[in-house]
């Protein structure tokens, strides 16, 4: 084996130049421009940014669901054409199977995988009682809430033990109170599992509480990407002033106050 490889540590993800654009309509729009960027193994990496800006883009081009028309991401070193087993991506919604129970549901990936059933249920019960739904294994989704749906997604991303987790506003479609609970448990789970996990979301204060570093997309292309070190202990308490004045600062980078 090589030295470099060696040396390159898992889940670091080197994104070089990287450019996308679409056309619609006969147009052409230009939605993520020379970006540089390098995700360190382990970082929880926050992308925030107006509607439109390229943060699904970004995500998706990460996942290997879209290829770029210049530049190019890396992953451990290894360019990233087409989707890996080294990422796993949680939507907003979980899209369930619901003729599955959650068990069912999270070791599906495994069977499909080629994972005898015991061991992919084994892996799964593991996965089920880290996001907390230890006694719900045998619900069908109808039977579930929100946000223990959402949580069968987190489940079901984490069995195949992916070296880094791509969340697009995984909270997004929850009520307020279930959405702080579960910021803990996705704190939680990234610092348990020592996974890198690059997350989308358009919560300021979503990304203060979880983000090492929050990256802001501009709207106008012309404009470079900022990003912002979070620099509090963890866990984080929303009330502190640290906290308060971190929320401020980036509500000044969208222009608000
Ligand atoms: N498959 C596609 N075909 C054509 N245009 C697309 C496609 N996907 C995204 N776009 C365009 O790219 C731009 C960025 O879209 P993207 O979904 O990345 O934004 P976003 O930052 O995730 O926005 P939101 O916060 O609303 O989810 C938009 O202007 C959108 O119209
Ligand atoms: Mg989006």
């Amino acid at each position: 084996m090589a030295l470099a490889e060696h040396t390159i540590r898992r889940g670091e993800v080197s994104i070089r130049d990287l450019s996308k654009s679409y056309t619609i309509a006969g147009r052409r729009l230009s939605v993520l421009k020379g970006l540089n960027l390098d995700i360190r193994p382990g970082e929880c990496l926050v992308i925030a940014g107006a509607s439109g800006s390229g943060k699904t883009t970004l995500l998706r081009v990460l996942a290997g669901l879209e290829t770029a028309d210049g530049g190019g991401v890396e992953i451990d070193g290894r360019l990233v054409s087409g989707v890996g087993t080294d990422r796993a991506v949680i939507f907003q919604e979980p899209r369930l199977l619901p003729w599955l129970t959650v068990l069912g549901n999270v070791a599906f990936g495994l069977e499909v995988r080629g994972e005898d059933r015991a061991r992919a249920e084994a892996r799964a019960r593991d996965c089920i009682a880290l996001v907390g739904l230890g006694d719900f294994a045998d619900a069908y989704p109808r039977q579930l809430s929100g946000g223990m749906a959402q949580r069968v997604g987190i489940a079901r991303a984490l069995t195949v033990q992916p070296e880094i987790l791509l969340l697009d506003e995984p909270l997004g479609a929850l009520d307020a109170m279930t959405k702080i609970t579960m910021q803990e448990e996705l704190a939680r789970i990234w610092s348990e599992e020592n996974v890198t996990m690059v997350m989308v979301t358009h919560d300021l204060e979503e990304a203060i509480y979880l983000a090492d570093r929050v990256l802001i997309l501009p709207k106008e292309k012309g404009r470079a990407a900022r990003l912002i070190d979070i620099d509090l202990p963890r866990p984080r308490v929303r009330s502190e002033s640290r906290f308060v004045r971190y929320r401020q600062e980036l509500l000044r980078e969208f222009g608000l106050h």
